[in-house]
């Protein structure tokens, strides 16, 4: 049974400044919620009450973000404003999450090292805080599901044009079935032409205890950081690990172009905003269709 999910959420933000000088990426909302609020709300729907987030410096606001905000509350409370009293409410009560500081930013490996007190001599999952993925079945869910049968370390992947593999790990090994693979290599933002495949660690995995073990043999690795796709080496050779090709989209909100995006089609989405919205994307589209025609 998975109990524990690890979110790391200690990174600089460098790809989105200047936003991120000051204000955690996993707080950059989408319409009116924060990226990181859609994270632990993913883990609580697979069935996980207990969460630690990796933070980093300047990461107080994710904190405040789950916590009593007692001024706040009294507020609303006068206002007689029910509904955004509730949320506020709901929000602090989701899940117990704790909180641990990541030192120095040495990479996604290093920042899962620090969960092992936490996770002690059990299997968790890990949801990366900078990436949403909207889907029928959590996409938690869906990874559980496959340790429940397999008992061993679950991998997410999508498929990505082949010119987009350097940006991320990319996973190769033996077909068991459409969506899941038996591994047998992993390589972190392989050059194109040295990809194993074009299937992309999508930000959520299922990890058995022994990956800390293989964290502590993992030399630095791209970008000079403790890569956990390399500690996946180290598994390999010990236990098997399998991939599981998502049903669902993912949403990287680290991004700028993919961050326009996701608020685009969340917005289409919202009950409140899909009519008016549309009809302002259409207007949008009619202006840039006559303008190009008028070249
Ligand atoms: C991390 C992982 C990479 C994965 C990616 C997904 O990279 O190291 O294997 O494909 O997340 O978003 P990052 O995006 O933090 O550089």
């Amino acid at each position: 049974m998975i109990r524990k999910a690890v979110i790391p959420a200690a990174g600089l933000g460098t790809r989105f400044l200047p936003a991120t000088k000051a204000l955690p990426k996993e707080m950059l909302p989408i319409i009116d919620t924060p990226t990181i609020q859609y994270v632990v709300q993913e883990a609580v729907d697979s069935g996980i009450e207990d969460i630690l987030i990796i933070s980093g410096k300047g990461k107080r606001a994710m904190e405040d973000h789950f916590d009593r905000n007692f001024e706040l509350e009294a507020r609303l409370e006068e206002k007689e404003d029910e509904r955004w009293y509730n949320e506020v409410r709901r929000l602090a009560d989701m899940a117990n999450i704790h909180f641990v500081r990541q030192k120095e930013m040495n990479g996604l490996g290093d920042a899962i090292y620090y969960a092992r007190f936490h996770t002690g001599n059990e299997p968790f999952a890990v949801l990366l805080g900078d990436t949403v993925i909207n889907s029928v079945i959590p996409v938690t869910q869906q990874l559980i599901d496959i340790y429940e049968q397999y008992r061993g370390t679950v991998i997410a992947v999508e498929e990505v044009p082949h010119d987009k593999v350097s940006r991320y790990g990319v996973v190769g090994g033996r077909k068991l079935s459409d969506t899941l693979m038996e591994l047998s290599t992993l390589v972190e933002k392989p050059a194109v032409d040295k990809a194993p495949s074009n299937l992309a660690i999508a930000g959520r995995y299922i990890l058995t205890p022994q990956i800390y073990e293989a964290i502590e043999h993992t030399p630095p690795g791209k970008n000079k950081e403790i890569q956990l796709t390399d500690a996946f080496l180290y598994l390999l050779k010990r236990e098997n690990i399998y991939s599981h090709t998502i049903e669902g989209k993912r949403y990287d909100i680290g991004n700028k172009l993919d961050f326009l995006k996701t608020n685009v089609e969340f917005a289409l989405r919202r009950k409140e905003f899909a009519a008016p919205f549309a009809a302002f994307l259409k207007e949008i589209v009619r202006e840039l269709e006559a303008r190009e025609a008028g070249k």
